[in-house]
């Protein structure tokens, strides 16, 4: 099963993400000769509509979302003549029939199911396709985040999907997985010498994690509440950030010793109680205030009615293993945050012994900070202690940075969306970047812990007006052990 997919069947093709993502990842595939010649693209939805309509429809939004100088209207005709739509409600037999009808031929040279639905059609439409004949061990499915919102129902979203198909034609997506910032992580630990015997617990002295949104509800309302940060970021983005920032050296870059890596982190998250998510966490969420200048709602605003859900978290997570004993990795992620902006920050502890003189004598030693920036900006910066120059008796440290702008270093290269690289890998058939069944389970295990610790303590969000990191209980929860956010 390692040929690339001639068929690309995709659910939930008029909805947001079709629109902004997927079409202009296929777009950009194809612009840049990735897509075989007689692909052939099956956009279905609920909505009634003509083939030419809906073809027009993803012109309007390539126009709209791919950034300017790569529209041309050359590759958008190709891409259109690719373009076959199919209205399919889950549960509508004939209209599985239809679409069977559409694909007639063509399924045995290889089908890459996309479901971008809400999560509740996705074992309907596995079901649909598995009557209409379309699933044999050519079939690759693909789902969109979020696998249930606890352990049990992922286990029964996984457990309908997996009686239809085999774990290895299993695709979770977690698009964080497809940013470039994401896998050059990889790339940072295992091809440098340098930094490998460094990241444990005896270099390192605590781990933060911070994705920022400036964005607030964006009209999810009916996905968003009830859901809130820690399932909508945390349950995914951040563990997978987290797992692939803790775990083992892989044997190999492949999809088994990578993801075998990776659930043994997972794993050994310490899981909370009702009693350490007083001191371990923190739910807020967004007032009125200002964002970049822009005065904002607030989140109960937005919904137009009050809400327990929370729209920014904060966590102290403890990895229990020998490689991180003691090394808390602080999370903490937001809407209507001051910045858009990810980052991991690695903190070393201070050298062992000052020759500068006790507590560096003044002399403004510091320990080392490794910054790895994920978006919008793409770094590495390494702080490191520098002699000031002049001619006083004592010595003067001052911190200096090493700056990579990966930006910089690869410039001339198009920043890619991250589903290119995954439709890609979809229809090539390898899963190291997408998330195994075991991983999921692990996830929501931790988080699960989480939440019911959360209603064991009866707590609620605190408030933080827009344009803040968080409630100022997030700053406290990191103080108190001696550090702070970096911002
Ligand atoms: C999605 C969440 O998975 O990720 C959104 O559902 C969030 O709430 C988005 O805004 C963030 O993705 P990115 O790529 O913009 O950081």
């Amino acid at each position: 099963m390692t040929e690339q997919s001639a068929t690309f069947l995709l659910f939930g093709a008029t909805g947001d993400l079709a629109r902004r993502m997927i079409f202009p990842s296929l777009y950009n595939l194809l612009s840049d000769g990735l897509l075989p010649d007689d692909f052939l693209i099956v956009a279905s939805g609920r909505t009634e509509m003509e083939d030419d309509a809906f073809r027009e429809q993803v012109c309007t939004s390539l126009r709209e979302f791919l950034p300017g100088d790569r529209y041309d209207a050359q590759t958008a005709e190709k891409l259109k003549a690719m373009i076959a739509y199919q209205p399919v409600d889950a549960g509508n037999a004939a209209q599985f029939a239809a679409l069977a009808e559409r694909i007639d031929g063509r399924a045995e040279r290889g089908l890459s199911v996309y479901l971008s639905t809400p999560p509740s059609l996705f074992a309907p439409t596995a079901q649909g396709l598995a009557a209409a004949g379309l699933i044999d061990g050519n079939t690759r499915i693909a789902m969109e985040k979020p696998i249930g919102k606890d352990l049990a129902s992922s286990k029964e979203v996984n457990d309908a999907i997996g009686a239809l198909f085999a774990e290895e034609q299993i695709f979770r997506v977690d698009h964080y997985l497809g940013k470039e910032t994401v896998q050059n992580l990889l790339a940072l630990r295992f091809g440098n010498v340098m930094f490998e015997p460094l990241w444990n617990a005896t270099a390192i002295d605590h781990v933060q994690i911070t994705v920022g949104e400036t964005v607030g509800l964006e009209g999810r309302v009916s996905y968003y509440d009830g859901v809130g940060a820690l399932r909508d970021m945390v349950q995914n983005h951040m563990l997978q950030i987290l797992s692939i920032i803790a775990m083992e050296p892989p044997a190999r870059m492949d999809p088994t010793a990578v993801r075998d890596e990776k659930v043994k982190v997972l794993r050994s998250l310490r899981p909370m109680n009702g009693e350490t998510v007083k001191t371990h966490s923190v739910r807020g969420q967004y007032t009125p205030g200002a964002v970049g200048g822009q005065i904002v709602t607030g989140y109960a605003d937005e919904l137009g009615h009050a809400s327990g859900t929370e729209t920014f978290v904060a966590l102290k997570a403890h990895i229990d293993n020998w490689r991180w004993q003691g090394v808390p990795f602080y999370l903490r992620t937001g809407k209507r945050m001051p910045a858009r902006q990810s980052e991991i920050q690695i903190q070393f502890k201070p050298v062992r012994h000052s020759i500068f003189g006790r507590n560096g004598g003044g002399s403004g030693l510091e320990p080392n900070t490794l910054i790895i920036r994920l978006q919008p900006e793409e770094y590495i910066r390494l702080t490191i202690m520098s002699k000031r120059p002049g001619l006083e008796r004592q010595v003067h440290l001052e911190e200096v940075s090493l700056d990579v702008s990966l930006t910089a270093a690869f410039a001339g290269q198009r920043r890619r969306i991250a589903y290119e690289r995954l439709i890609l890998d979809l229809l090539a058939g390898d899963p190291t970047l997408f998330v195994r069944r075991d991983e999921v389970e692990a996830q929501w295990t931790w988080i699960d812990s989480i939440i019911e610790g959360w209603q064991e303590a009866n707590m609620k969000p605190a408030s933080y007006a827009s344009g803040n990191w968080g409630p100022s209980s997030a700053i406290a929860l990191i103080e108190r052990d001696g550090a702070s956010w970096h911002d």
